[in-house]
């Protein structure tokens, strides 16, 4: 299939409602590419997007850091949540007020530290947790004792959404990785869970009591792998969302256990994988005209990510893939207010976000 842009349509921002104090304290983000905010910039490695036309429609019209045109799906929570500002990226957290949190978001890093490793730096889960400790060491020395820090702690919220480059940079390449061989899709699935359970429990035990954990995207929809393996007559390459399902399936059960096994804390599961089917499925009642194609990087390949100062499509508002593997800000807008406010529970178990951030709120 070639993809090619078409253009015309104007882009449509939609409004976002902000309320006046936010509904918690701080926004901590754990996670790959799809909320990254800068923390790729430093490092050597080909997961990077700091080029137009990355950042294309932001107010200064400039890069960030950031894989889309403009906000990410934690930026746009974190504005949904009240945040005036957004949680800044951790290799920019010297300065930093860190008391309304930190974002660690890192393209290709995965649940496995090997993951991602053949394009370059990044930082996994694991570091990212321990760039967390770093932070709440830190947290610690300014609010003067552990108790404090731990109270302020217990009040935010964790975004964490991580395992899509498990899978994109790592089970699906099999002359880079060994993980295909060693595992079958379902024992991968299961290996990940349980390696990602064990991280969310650290992260639990570093004081962390309200928890969104992300599914993992449809990537057989994704504009790349449909380049490079076809759709034989489907809307995307079925097999390969097979074996996402099978990761997400034991996400959902996990938040399950978390829950019982935690009762002091709420773990909420955001089913993405669904709510971008059916976006694919029906493009217009979402607003989308194309689906399949992305806005850059279009090309007979489908690259990875947008070519550097090449002019993306115009009609982005209408576009659910920005680059070959990353929503537009248009999709952004579409998960983050859908899993908001989400009172028919379609997206969100077992409850949505806004009514997790209300939670135990102390008075
Ligand atoms: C980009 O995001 C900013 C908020 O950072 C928003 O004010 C602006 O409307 C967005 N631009 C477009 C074109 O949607
Ligand atoms: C503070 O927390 C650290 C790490 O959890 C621990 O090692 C230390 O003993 C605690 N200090 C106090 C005073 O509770
Ligand atoms: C939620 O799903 C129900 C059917 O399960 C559907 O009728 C309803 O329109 C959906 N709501 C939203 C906001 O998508």
């Amino acid at each position: 299939m070639l993809c090619t842009a078409i253009s015309a349509a104007l882009l449509s921002a939609l409004p976002i409602w902000a309320v006046a104090e936010p509904l918690v304290d701080c926004f901590f983000i754990f996670g790959d590419s799809i909320v990254d905010n800068g923390n790729n910039n430093n490092l050597v490695t080909l997961a990077k997007s700091d080029f137009p036309p990355y950042g294309i429609d932001t107010p200064n019209h400039r890069p960030t850091g950031r894989f889309t045109n403009n906000r990410t799906i934690a930026d746009i929570t974190g504005e949904l949540l009240g945040f005036k500002d957004y949680s800044p990226p951790y290799a920019d957290s010297h300065n930093a007020n860190l008391l309304p949190g930190i974002n660690y978001a890192s393209a290709a890093a995965g649940i496995r530290d090997e993951t991602g490793q053949h394009l370059g730096g990044r930082i996994s889960f694991n570091h990212q947790l321990r760039n967390h400790q770093d932070i709440i060491s830190r947290i610690v020395n300014f609010l003067g004792s552990n108790e404090s820090a731990t109270t302020h702690l217990n009040k935010c919220l964790y975004f964490v959404g991580l395992g899509n480059n498990d899978y994109i940079n790592n089970y699906l390449l099999p002359l880079s990785y060994p993980s295909s061989r060693t595992y079958t899709p379902d024992q991968f699935a299961q290996v990940l869970i349980q390696q990602y359970s064990e991280q969310i429990k650290t992260l639990y035990s570093y004081g962390a009591k309200k928890v969104v954990l992300y599914s993992l995207l449809p990537i057989g929809c994704a504009p790349n792998e449909i380049a490079k393996y076809g759709t034989n007559g489907a809307l995307c390459v079925e097999n390969i969302n097979a074996q996402v399902m099978l990761f997400n399936s034991r996400l959902r059960s996990l938040v399950d256990e978390l829950n019982s096994n935690f009762k002091d804390a709420n773990f909420v599961y955001v089913n993405l994988f669904d709510l971008a089917l059916s976006a694919i499925s029906n493009p217009g009642l979402f607003g989308f005209k194309v689906t399949n194609c992305a806005c850059c990087g279009v090309g007979p390949n489908n690259g990875i990510a947008c070519i550097p100062l090449e002019v993306p499509c115009q009609n982005r508002a209408e576009y659910l893939f920005w680059d070959a593997f990353h929503p537009t800000e248009a999709s952004n807008l579409i998960i983050a207010q859908r899993s908001y406010h989400d009172q028919s529970l379609n997206v969100t178990y077992p409850m949505d976000i806004s009514t997790l951030a209300r939670l135990q709120r102390a008075s």
